[in-house]
């Protein structure tokens, strides 16, 4: 079956006692072999386009919940506050909460349909001509262009496994603080937590432990860095808070709150 062909590793994360469900994907080649033919998707591609600019990209793949499916099962997104977490070459953790992949269609793409090169500009972390492979999450975007608004958060590339696991729950939002900050953890986790950590739980491309951190930084150091951390630190690769988000200050704002009142545990 699927199942083994993809070497699912049913790991447990001792510390945390959640169980962990993670899966090495196959190449492209394989995966075609498996799944059968793939399909083109076209999007407007976030890390090439600039606000009222907008680059549409046709790209080869796979709709994501179907490769899910045949990772983890058809069960695989009846819990919604369950987790895909999308581990890339480089550490960088994208974890995406199962319900959206209800509310919005992604797709696991792995070229681009007009065989050009699988490579995108990162114009945000100003990366040029980055490498996508093996895979690429990407979202239809133009089915809803609501998302455009978030940038390129979301879409991770260069992934190499995918893992199912329980929410960050205990991480983000230990003891009560669920009534009052589940909305800025949200936040931290879609926009912070790829490359950071908090208490343990997130990114391993700059692991600092946000939560310590942030009770370090004023609020005006704090602002500019998220704002425009280039105006800081012209060669930094850290993303601003995507332009096109309204309230950009006031989600600062939150991040710094919420970090702040978060406990720091080891
Ligand atoms: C794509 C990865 C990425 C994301 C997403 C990201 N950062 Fe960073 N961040 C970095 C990197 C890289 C650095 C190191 C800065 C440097 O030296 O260039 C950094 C540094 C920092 C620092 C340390 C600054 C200092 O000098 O003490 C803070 C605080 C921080 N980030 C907060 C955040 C917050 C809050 C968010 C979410 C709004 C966020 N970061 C999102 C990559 C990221």
């Amino acid at each position: 079956m699927l199942k083994q062909l993809l070497k699912i590793t049913a790991g447990l994360l001792l510390a945390l006692s959640f169980a962990v469900s993670a899966a090495t994907l196959p190449d492209p080649l394989e995966l075609q072999r498996l799944l059968g033919p793939a399909q083109a998707v076209t999007v407007v591609e976030p890390h090439l386009s600039v606000k009222g600019r907008e680059v549409k990209i046709a790209y080869r793949g796979y709709p994501a919940g179907l490769v899910l499916a045949s990772l983890f099962g058809a069960d695989w997104k009846l819990q919604p506050d369950r987790e895909i977490e999308f581990i890339a070459l480089d550490g960088y953790r994208s974890r995406i909460p199962v319900g959206r992949f209800s509310t919005y269609q992604a797709f696991l793409v792995f070229a681009r349909a007009d065989g050009s090169a699988f490579r995108v500009d990162n114009l945000e972390q100003r990366e040029k001509a980055v490498p996508l492979a093996p895979y690429y999450l990407v979202w239809d975007n133009i089915a809803a262009p609501e998302l455009l608004a978030e940038g390129g958060n979301g879409w991770p590339y260069q992934v190499a496994q995918i893992s199912l696991r329980q929410s960050g729950k205990d991480a983000l939002l230990p003891g009560a603080m669920a009534a009052q900050w589940s909305e800025h953890a949200a936040l931290a986790q879609k926009y912070c937590l790829s490359c950071h950590r908090v208490n343990g739980f997130g990114g391993d491309k700059m692991p600092i432990n946000l939560a310590e951190r942030a009770k370090l930084i004023d609020t005006r150091s704090w602002q500019t860095w998220l704002l425009a951390p280039q105006s800081v630190k012209p060669d930094t690769t850290m993303p601003a808070l995507p332009e096109g988000l309204a309230a950009r200050e006031q989600i600062a704002a939150k991040l710094q709150a919420y970090l702040k009142a978060l406990p720091v545990s080891p």
